[in-house]
């Protein structure tokens, strides 16, 4: 399947003019020294005069990451230089729990729900002095979630719906921080039929491959323990892998991980559960409206949804590396010598600014210009 290159426009500010006898004090200079170039000589200015030179070379002196931990030691695939170690030569740039030096970052690492696990909140966990903060939250520094196109074969084929229930749910456990025990025994009141494999209120027998199993279903009752932003896990994916419409307590923002419109639904409070009931009664009587709610599975799934599973396609340890050696680049930025630099030009067809782009989880930048029209406003691009 194609997957779309998601381009992060991230402004980089680069450094290392060599201006000669000419310093350019404001962007009022420098536009006049550039007046009405044409576009051709803009770009040719903007290549030669606004080029980088960082202080270190990641390809010679990868990111160090001391760890308690035997990991994988090198992450050669990393568009970054990338190690992971215990007692490393070097001093780390961060560390996974081995007591930090002056200057090496403390990282926080887990996929359990901040409900659960308090400190796993990123306000919490900065304030214990964590600095880069992986969890499942996309807010974190380097998020940590359960998609993934290589464990998850979300494009499966849909089968046949061969099961007398409308819904399959494996729930371990009738607990849980949330209303999920109420919400199945009121889907079951308002007369959904649902095959329960797991131990809560459970009626087959839980022995059993569970996609395999929810293909045959045409819903999946989709129930987290716990309702936290951009907590969704397998219990969400695996439903979408097997065809059968997810049915969500759990994440606010489930919708932010829809794969088709009409797709999935979401229980916000026991309030829904009578309309919810319904909609699915709905489908299981009208095969097309069904098939409508697997659309995707025939014509892709949406932007959002590829975006977000790309990110899985560069492994966390290396996105962290990216994370790392950014963090020292913007530090090194902010340095006189990389505010002075000549990222603008205004030819005779608008101004031309040169700006640094890459693709997603990728470290090196690509330089790229932008003619925009003079109508707009010159604060757009900060720090150019
Ligand atoms: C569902 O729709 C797809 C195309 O959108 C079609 O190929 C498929 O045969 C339909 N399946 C059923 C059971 O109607
Ligand atoms: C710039 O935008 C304004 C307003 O949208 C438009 O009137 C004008 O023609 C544009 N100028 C150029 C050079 O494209």
């Amino acid at each position: 399947m194609a997957i779309a290159l998601v381009i992060l426009a991230e402004v980089f500010l680069l450094g290392g003019l060599d201006l000669g006898s000419r310093t350019y004090s404001s962007l009022s200079d420098s536009l006049q020294a550039y007046r009405f170039t044409d576009v051709h000589t803009c770009e040719t200015l903007l290549e030669t005069q606004d080029n980088v030179a960082y202080s270190r070379d990641f390809r010679t002196d990868p990111v160090l990451v001391a760890t308690t931990q035997q990991e994988q030691e090198e992450w050669s695939s990393c568009s970054v230089g990338c190690r992971f170690g215990i007692g490393l030569d070097k001093i780390a740039d961060a560390t996974f729990g081995v007591p930090p030096y002056e200057n090496t970052d403390r990282i926080l690492r887990s996929m359990e729900s901040s409900e659960y696990y308090i400190e796993n909140k990123i306000d919490v966990a900065r304030g214990r002095g964590f600095n880069i903060i992986m969890t499942t939250s996309l807010s974190s520094d380097v998020p940590v979630g359960y998609f993934s196109w290589a464990e998850y074969d979300i494009m499966a084929p849909v089968q046949p719906k061969t099961e007398k229930a409308l819904a399959a749910a494996f729930i371990s456990n009738c607990n849980g921080n949330n209303f999920r025990l109420n919400a199945l025994e009121r889907l079951i009141k308002a007369g959904i039929k649902i095959d329960s494999y797991g131990a809560c209120h459970n009626n087959r027998d839980g022995n059993v491959d569970k996609v395999e199993t929810l293909k045959r279903y045409k819903f999946s009752l989709a129930f987290e323990n716990s309702n936290e932003e951009d907590y969704v896990t397998e219990k969400f994916f695996q439903s979408l892998v097997a065809g059968a419409v997810p049915v969500v307590v759990g994440a606010p923002n489930i919708h932010d991980y829809k794969p088709g419109h009409g797709s999935i639904m979401h229980i916000r409070s026991l309030d829904d559960v009578p309309t919810v009931a319904k909609i699915m009664t709905f489908l299981d009587q009208n095969p097309e409206a069904f098939n409508q709610t697997l659309r995707w599975k025939y014509e892709g799934p949406l932007d959002s949804f590829k975006a977000l599973f790309d990110m899985s396609t560069v492994h966390s340890s290396c996105r962290l590396c990216i994370h790392i050696a950014t963090k020292l680049r913007e530090k090194e930025e902010k340095l006189l010598k990389f505010q002075k630099r000549p990222c603008k030009c205004r030819s005779n067809r608008g101004i031309l600014y040169h700006l640094f782009v890459r693709e997603r989880g990728r470290f090196e930048m690509v330089s790229v210009f932008l003619r925009l029209n003079v109508s707009v406003p010159l604060g757009k691009f900060p720090n150019c």
